[in-house]
């Protein structure tokens, strides 16, 4: 098998045009080139794919060509660029016909899927060395889909039949060639080339597309593409909170919460203006560590009458929503917790389910650990507790 990949850049891309200040979305700049130069380079990772045929549209085509001329030499493989159509259908068969004659396969690729991995590739190549006339990238439906007419529901196909198509997908050159003959001569209109083949009568194989391998479509996929585009750096935040122990009659005794959850204190409360869990105190401030952004104590004074026996959980919340808006990615937190009493060890796992469900983490991110301190120091004469976390994370490069 001798494949090549088309990759298809020649649309308008209007749904995006107001976001995108009038570029269409295959000619944004990502991680230093057009985007569809990141489909370019994926393919380029793939042992299977012996050069390249990139479909513009007419007005850009002197120019892209240009460029691409000039980038090519990184990629270590034959380019060649044609104009496009006015339907993605009639690019795709520009492209077909500007391939070598020794092509026997063809991958055809949306430049408006620049996560497209060369696994993924790799895949859809594999279905086509097995003997398939074409394959398909799928991924299962998760919404319920309704055939809707003039606003009416006329039926509800059943979701277990049904897959959303990703591209690359891959082609028997002669027969896609020979589908978009037909396709011309029949004025058959579609929205993908697989469909040409089931026209045709041809068998179209699966293979597991990937959740990430998305199409830049709307203003909020744009999203993805910052996130990506911006390189991550490191950072850990480092949080210590203490509480004392108090008769819980006293003013402001609060019975013992670790992570959240209540750990029966032997007779004995935490003094605290909120509800005084001095393990998600730490974590918090470990988590403002990591943003730069000074500690709890400046955040939720404990003069404000607003917050008095305020969940702490709740606290954590607010500290989580800042960490959203400045796009933290937590990694991992290691919380310990030090006291004589009361023995923290049979709750271990509760606190570190229940910290990791706060956080919206896996359990194995999370690592609680409790310990003594030899009858040592405050906490070893039982006269209060404290706690530490380390939280490791990483912010967008600014
Ligand atoms: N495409 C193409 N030629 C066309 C139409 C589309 O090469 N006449 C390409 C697009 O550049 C894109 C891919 O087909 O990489 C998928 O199409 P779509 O996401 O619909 O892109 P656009 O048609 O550009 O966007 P829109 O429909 O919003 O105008
Ligand atoms: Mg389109």
């Amino acid at each position: 098998m001798y494949a090549w990949a088309v990759i298809v850049a020649a649309g308008r891309g209007e749904r995006l045009l107001s976001a995108t200040g009038g570029v269409a979305k295959q000619f944004l700049e990502w991680q230093g080139h057009p985007l569809y130069w990141a489909s370019a380079r994926t393919f380029a990772r793939c042992a299977g794919i012996h050069g390249l045929v990139f479909v513009f549209p007419e007005t850009a085509l002197e120019d892209e060509s240009c460029r691409v001329r000039w980038l090519a030499g990184d990629l270590g493989l034959p380019c060649r660029c044609v104009a496009g159509g006015a339907r993605r259908q009639d690019s795709v068969r520009h492209g077909l016909d500007a391939l070598p004659d020794e092509a026997d396969a063809v991958l055809i690729h949306d430049a408006a899927r620049p996560f497209a991995s060369v696994v993924l590739a790799e895949r859809v190549l594999d279905g086509l060395r097995g003997g398939a006339a074409g394959v398909i990238p799928v991924v299962p439906v998760t919404d319920t889909i309704k055939v809707v007419r003039d606003g009416v529901v006329s039926m509800t196909p059943d979701r277990a039949s049904l897959a959303a198509v990703q591209t690359p997908q891959g082609f028997s050159v002669s027969v896609l060639r020979e589908a978009h003959a037909r396709a011309a001569a029949e004025g058959w209109d579609v929205t993908d080339d697989a469909m040409l083949l089931e026209h045709c009568g041809h068998t179209v194989c699966t293979v597991p597309g990937a959740d990430g391998n998305i199409k830049i479509t709307r203003a909020e996929d744009l999203h993805m593409l910052e996130r990506l585009a911006s390189p991550m750096r490191p950072c850990v935040g480092y949080g210590y909170d203490v509480h004392r122990y108090v008769d819980p009659d006293e003013p402001r005794a609060r019975p013992l919460r670790l992570g959240g959850v209540s750990v029966p204190g032997g007779g004995m409360a935490v003094q605290a203006h909120s509800d005084g869990d001095v393990l998600l105190h730490a974590l918090m401030d470990a988590l403002l560590g990591c943003l730069g952004e000074g500690d709890i104590g400046q955040l939720f004074p404990d003069s404000d009458p607003a917050l008095d026996n305020v969940s702490s959980c709740v606290l954590l919340d607010a500290v989580l929503e800042r960490a959203r808006q400045r796009q933290l990615r937590i990694e991992h937190v290691d919380l310990t917790v030090v006291a004589q009493k009361p023995r923290v060890s049979p709750h271990r796992e509760a606190i570190r389910g229940n910290v990791a469900r706060l956080l919206g983490l896996a359990a194995g991110r999370v690592c609680v650990k409790a310990t003594t301190e030899e009858h040592l120091g405050f906490t070893g004469q039982g006269l209060g507790i404290k706690a530490v976390a380390v939280v490791t994370a990483s912010l967008p490069q600014s």
